[in-house]
């Protein structure tokens, strides 16, 4: 039996996570959590974040053997990280935005955030950039309304390349020759931005979240002591996905109820 691990986000944002976890780790059980029912992340409040996600992963961990959780969301990750870890025992593995490899890579010192409005504005972020990029130029752009493009993208709508470029024109003129996607929705229009803006770089955290949650299971023993699927769910609470993206990941789609 491999280990379970459950990857969880709003919606499809992080399954840009998840293909990086089972292309590094195509052993593992990788379960998904779209939280639909509760979308978008990126305008709650840190305690409504908090209460929710308590609550949907007591449910999927009274019923599967997990062994460590990976908030695939930057918006909760920069908001209730230490809340989760208080709670529960096994870890957690939290994506925030690539500053500090942006700081690394940019030439000109000036690099773009393209973010939700939570994540752009929280003081996680704030204390990131005063670390990691104090000698750059850190251009914030926060979009709700690329979030929601991107699952209309999944759900197999046209993408209306204008409003992307109009989202990221503030970046554009700035100049920035590298640029954070901070919400896991937003590499799904990598090749997009690469169209509109081929100058700068477009980075995010995906590959370095699967090495990091590669390195927490080492020393982790499969958890087989309570009953456990080998097959990967695709949790959703709210609505159903009308595309069927997950045909090929081999998902048990589940949804959550509540009463
Ligand atoms: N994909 C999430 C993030 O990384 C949440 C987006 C949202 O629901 O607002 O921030």
């Amino acid at each position: 039996m491999s280990h379970q691990v459950l990857v969880m986000d709003s919606g499809i944002g992080g399954l840009t996570v998840h293909r990086e976890i089972i292309k590094l780790i195509p052993d593992i059980t990788c379960h998904y959590l779209a939280d639909n029912g509760f979308f978008p992340y990126g305008t709650k409040t840190e305690q409504a974040l908090e209460e929710r996600m308590e609550l949907l992963i007591r449910r999927i961990t009274k019923q599967h053997a997990i062994d460590a959780v990976v908030i695939a969301c930057n918006s909760a990750s920069t908001a209730v990280l230490d809340y989760l870890r208080e709670r529960f025992e096994f870890p957690f593995i939290g994506v925030v935005p690539a500053i500090k490899p942006a700081a690394k890579l940019t030439k000109n010192k000036k690099i773009g955030l393209l973010a939700t409005e939570g994540t752009v504005n929280r003081p996680y972020t704030d204390k990131l950039i005063a670390e990691f990029a104090s000698d750059c130029e850190v251009i914030r752009v926060a979009s709700q309304p690329l979030v929601t493009m991107a699952e209309m993208k999944l759900n197999g709508l046209p993408t209306d390349i204008n409003a992307l470029q109009e989202i990221i024109q503030p970046l554009i003129n700035a100049a920035v020759d590298t640029c954070v996607l901070g919400c896991t929705h937003f590499p799904w229009f990598r090749n997009e931005f690469k169209l509109i803006a081929p100058y700068i770089e477009w980075i995010d955290s995906g590959e370095a979240i699967a090495r990091r949650l590669e390195q927490v299971l080492l020393p982790i023993k499969d958890n087989c002591d309570k009953s456990s699927t080998d097959y990967p769910v695709f949790f959703y609470t709210g609505n159903s996905y009308e595309q069927d993206f997950t045909k090929n990941l081999s998902f048990n789609i589940t949804k959550i109820e509540f009463n």
